[in-house]
């Protein structure tokens, strides 16, 4: 179909580099930086992690595999590569509502991504402040934090959330960013911030992991997040947070990488590609634990710290982990300042390939879909993004105590956290099942051999995991996580 400038997706990845630098950094972001280990803290550490790597291994890589292969069958939208895919294989094209779900998850996610895409930049900004006091001053550990004691720094966290006019001018900073990345194009944009930020990411991950294992609490660390208490291996709230941590973590449910797929060429092993793509993902949120955990258990008192590895004293929750506890924790550490500077200057890289991707997902549809050229599309969908994740992040102040759905696994969540809790523990694993059963059941089995690069052996297994072991396991997750009070 001909169009305007931009419509379309004739575009590919200029080079395999590209794509698997793309699909690292799409997988690579929050998720495993903030996400999981707010997550493994609140879901009894080594329980929770022991089942997230089983379900990144037998769910989330071969339905990595699954949908690069629907992708560059299709060589278009998420949503038209699948109905395409389903018309090849004489079912119906109603099965692009696969592909529908997962992308309209992502658009959820981006809206509340972008907020906390905004709180890095900020504590960017804060730390160069606080290098800039310190070079002044001589030291690198006493910058502008010298003096305050660990509530003011703390405190720093809920300054920001007090001040929505700042909240919500760093997520238009940062959603601009990424509309701008966007509406470049793939070769343009996507590829070219990838292929830049992901490697100085792992540079900067590398350098912050070492400093944190020589100077933290790493043999603490260690037990903590390997060690469990084997009842909670088999809650089925722990097991639906694993399921949509190891699906977020991935960009898997999210139409995404069906789209990314779509940019794929010919000659790509996608087989390969994806077990690339899982095992970076899978090493940055374990790693990230490592770096995480020691600066902020070393920050501890003793007593504090006994507490919590004994688990009479939980560990610092979600948000407030990375956005408050970390901060304090690095302002004690010698040359905390940089470390604390070079950290969110890490996080943000991670971020912003990640949130490109989030709007990718439905730029590559809607523009396609409605005929307009991808940068108008990427503006007006950004911007409606930026419009209802503004309204979410005042759950933080004006709009804390609003907690609209009082039931299920929604009780008491404002909108912030149900968007989460929709797109991570809803949309995303049905999107994923749907995925399963179209790949493993509905769609032509020669189609999907011919695009898949396996054989033999592993792909009898793909055949049996993507055909059974995913959807019973994803169909039972989502129905005892949901209804726990059935079992
Ligand atoms: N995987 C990203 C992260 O871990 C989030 C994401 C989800 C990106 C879905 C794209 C699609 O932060």
């Amino acid at each position: 179909m001909a169009g305007p400038a931009g419509v379309g997706h004739t575009e590919n990845w200029s080079s395999r580099f590209a794509f698997v630098m793309a699909a690292v950094g799409s997988a690579v972001g929050l998720g495993n930086l903030v996400r999981f280990p707010a997550e493994a803290g609140s879901n009894g550490g080594g329980a929770f992690v022991i089942f997230y790597i089983f379900c990144v291994v037998m769910i989330g890589l071969p339905v990595l595999l699954a949908e690069t292969v629907i992708g560059r069958y299709g060589k278009s939208s998420a949503v038209d590569s699948v109905s395409k895919l389903a018309r090849a294989s004489g079912r119906s094209p109603l099965w692009a509502a696969a592909a529908f779900v997962g992308m309209l998850g992502a658009y959820f996610i981006l809206t509340y991504y972008s907020v906390i895409g905004g709180w890095v930049v900020y504590f960017a900004g804060v730390f160069v402040d606080d290098m800039a006091s310190a070079v002044s001053g001589g030291t690198l550990t006493q910058g502008a934090f010298a003096g305050q004691n660990s509530e003011d720094v703390a405190s720093m966290l809920g300054t920001l959330h007090g001040n929505a006019e700042m909240m919500v001018a760093m997520h238009a900073l940062f959603m601009a960013i990424t509309i701008f990345v966007v509406a470049r194009g793939v070769t343009g944009g996507i590829e070219k911030v990838a292929v830049w930020l992901m490697p100085t990411f792992f540079l900067l991950f590398l350098a912050i992991t070492v400093y944190s294992m020589l100077t933290g609490a790493f043999t603490e660390t260690l037990s903590f997040l390997f060690s469990f208490e084997p009842s909670r291996l088999l809650d089925p709230n722990v097991m639906l947070s694993a399921l949509g941590q190891a699906l977020f973590s991935l960009s898997l449910g999210s139409a995404l990488m069906i789209t990314y797929g779509a940019y794929a060429s010919a000659d790509t092993d996608l087989a390969k590609t994806s077990g690339m793509i899982g095992s970076a993902d899978t090493s940055v949120a374990i790693i990230a634990g490592l770096a995480i955990f020691p600066i902020v258990f070393a920050a501890m008192t003793p007593d504090l710290l006994a507490e919590v590895l004994s688990g009479e004293k939980p560990v610092p929750q979600g948000l407030g982990l990375m956005f408050s506890t970390l901060p304090v924790s690095f302002q004690t550490m010698p040359g905390g300042s940089l470390i604390g500077l070079l950290f969110f200057v890490m996080v943000f890289f991670a971020a912003l390939t990640s949130s490109v991707a989030l709007l990718e997902a439905s730029v590559s549809w809607a523009s396609r879909q409605f005929n307009i050229s991808r940068s108008m599309t990427a503006v007006v969908l950004g911007l409606m993004a930026f419009a209802i994740g503004a309204v979410a992040s005042f759950s933080f102040n004006t709009l804390a105590d609003f907690k609209p759905l009082p039931f299920g696994i929604f009780d008491g969540l404002e909108l912030f956290s149900i968007l989460d809790t929709v797109t991570g523990k809803i949309m995303l694993p049905v999107s994923a099942l749907l995925v399963a059963i179209f790949v493993g059941w509905i769609a032509d089995k020669r189609i999907i051999n011919a695009q898949n690069g396996l054989s033999g052996g592993t792909l009898a297994l793909w055949r049996f995991l993507i055909a059974w072991l995913c959807p019973l396991v994803i169909a039972a997750i989502l129905f005892f996580g949901l209804f726990p009070n059935l079992i």
